[in-house]
């Protein structure tokens, strides 16, 4: 069967989602980032202020490669995921793929939580700014890649798991 691949901008739930959605359907989970920091024996953080984003994304390219010549799996990526056409058309090539969104307060409060994202890594008006031109330049990016989309804001992670099962359901992408 084909890969569920899950895209969306940071804090939109894309890790969560994932998990519970394998379970859901029996899967394996593959979280892109956090491949991309066993592969290196790196975090991302260290990877952005020692060698840059070009270096960091020449790595998310053979992070997804790798997950993309698989089967079966369920697949959260990194928000910038979307940047690369070649990332798009290699994850859609085995994959459905869902996009998850939420809007410029519900990310800024999911992202302020944890430190962990050298994008957003400043104080909150400036990461309200950041969110909101990163979102300008990305949104189509997204809504072009996405099968189907989804607004994590407004629901519970359970109602976002059912919606994107019934969908996975109709296109007959699972058994059942
Ligand atoms: C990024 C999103 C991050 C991570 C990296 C860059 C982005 O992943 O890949 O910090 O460009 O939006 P999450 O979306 O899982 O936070």
């Amino acid at each position: 069967m084909k890969n569920v691949v899950l895209i969306g901008f940071m804090g939109t739930g894309k890790t969560h989602t994932g998990r519970l959605l394998a379970k859901c359907l029996g899967r394996t989970f593959v979280d892109t980032d956090k491949k991309i920091e066993a592969d290196n024996e790196m975090t991302i953080s260290r990877m952005f202020a020692e060698h840059g984003e070009p270096y960091f994304r020449t790595k998310e390219k053979e992070a997804v490669a790798a997950v993309a010549a698989s089967r079966d799996l369920v697949i959260a990526t990194g928000g910038g995921v979307i940047l690369n056409p070649d990332n798009v058309a290699a994850l859609r090539a085995t994959g459905v793929i869902i996009a998850l969104t939420a809007d410029v307060e519900i990310i800024l409060e999911r992202t302020g939580r944890r430190n962990t994202r050298p994008l957003l890594d400043t104080d909150e008006d400036e990461r309200r700014q950041r969110i909101i031109s990163l979102l300008a330049q990305r949104t189509s990016l997204y809504q072009n890649a996405a099968d189907f989309m989804i607004d994590t804001g407004a629901r519970s992670p359970q109602q976002v798991i059912d919606s994107i099962m019934a969908w996975l359901r109709q296109g007959g992408h699972i058994d059942g």
